[in-house]
């Protein structure tokens, strides 16, 4: 069965088009075609239905190869598009080649046509698929990044509520249980009541102690009331005094409050970094920078700790390994900035997590 060919002629001959339409025919397609030989002819065919091919004259009375690829090209679609000449010398030949026509032959060797076509028309069929995937793959990519930010989303809003409710309802709760039982104390005489009464107080102060740790690690309040330098500060004071390491804090002249989605960004980068660098490089200091170049926001956390290799990391990371440095550089890239990486062995460590956005709020 003949295959269907839609097919643009660019040629001021009748006689040339016919020949050209036959020599298809022969080779097994059924060309259905239309002659142009201006460059408005060709723009409106162009425009009116889908082409597979275009075959183009070199030079003709009104019209010219040149001057049709170069109506083609802009026109942005990809179609093989064929010069055949009556008389083309090499130097042309090889300018329209460079200008993007696939493929030129002489119409005294009309032989070598379908083949030719033939092989454009599979290279186009090549050159679409892979443009479907690439388009594809964009809009996957586009809807895993929409689910991973809307993810994080829920997951700091879920967070903020837990940590809010350890804190106020259960730390309020037990507060006023402790208190009761406080009052009831004096009441007792010394003894096993009393006793009991002392020990449940200290139980509930262990208690009341977890809850407000649980509270803090799920989201401090800081954050959110105070902006990104104060809670940062607080918890990186926190961090030091429990794992007993020096750990610097700069954030000098820099406004309180930050995009929100770029303090929690900035805030959970430096947690995860800070975490790495006292489990995995066990460093003398650690310095965390928080700086501002114009309408960017820069957080720097370096350790003098071990250091690592950080093409290996990325790639166990990848295959499942671990979710740390992607999870920072997917939370930079979601507010709209990066995150970087630099270590080598023996020499420390250091998180570079930027924001191009303009990250400053009027609040
Ligand atoms: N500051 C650091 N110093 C030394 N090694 C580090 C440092 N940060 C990361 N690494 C190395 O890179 C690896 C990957 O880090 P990543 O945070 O992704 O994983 P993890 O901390 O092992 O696990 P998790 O998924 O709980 O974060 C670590 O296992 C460690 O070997
Ligand atoms: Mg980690």
């Amino acid at each position: 069965m003949a295959v269907p060919l839609r097919v643009l002629i660019v040629e001021d001959k009748e006689d040339d088009a016919a020949l050209l339409v036959r020599e298809l025919a022969q080779g097994g397609y059924a060309p259905a075609h239309q002659r142009v030989d201006t460059a408005r002819a060709m723009e409106l065919a162009l425009t009116a239905q889908p082409w597979d091919l275009v075959i183009a004259d070199y030079a003709m009375p009104s019209f010219s190869g040149t001057a049709a690829l170069e109506l083609l090209t802009a026109s942005g679609l990809d179609i093989p598009f064929i010069v055949v000449s009556g008389a083309i010398g090499e130097e042309t030949a090889v300018a329209a080649m460079k200008a993007g026509a696939h493929d030129y032959l002489m119409k005294s060797a009309l032989g070598r046509l379908v083949p030719a076509v033939r092989r454009e028309l599979q290279d186009a069929e090549v050159r679409r698929s892979k443009r479907a995937s690439e388009q594809a793959l964009r809009e996957a990519n586009l809807r895993l990044r929409a689910l991973s930010s809307r993810v994080l989303e829920i997951q700091e809003t879920e967070r903020r509520q837990l940590a809010r409710e350890l804190h106020d309802e259960i730390g309020q709760a037990l507060t006023a249980v402790k208190i009761n039982l406080q009052a009831l104390l004096p009441h007792l005489r010394a003894g096993a009541g009393a006793q009991r009464i002392e020990d449940s107080i200290e139980i509930v102060d262990d208690v009341l102690a977890q809850a407000r740790n649980l509270s803090l690690k799920l989201r401090p309040a800081q954050l959110d009331d105070l902006g990104l330098p104060a809670a940062l500060r607080w918890y990186l004071d926190r961090q030091a005094r429990i794992a007993g390491v020096a750990i610097h804090f700069d954030s000098d002249g820099l406004p309180a409050r930050f995009r929100p989605d770029i303090e929690t960004a900035c805030f959970r980068i430096a947690q995860e970094a800070v975490t790495n660098a006292l489990r995995h490089g066990r460093p003398g200091e650690i310095s965390v920078r928080l700086a501002c170049e114009g309408p960017v926001v820069h957080l720097y956390v370096r350790d003098n700790g071990a250091g690592f290799d950080v093409g290996r990391a990325r790639n166990k990371a990848i295959d499942g390994g671990s979710l740390g440095l992607l999870s920072m550089e997917e939370r930079a890239t979601l507010a709209g900035g990066r995150a970087e990486f630099r270590s080598t062995p023996g020499n420390g460590a250091e998180v570079h997590a930027w924001f191009d956005e303009p990250a400053r709020v009027a609040r």
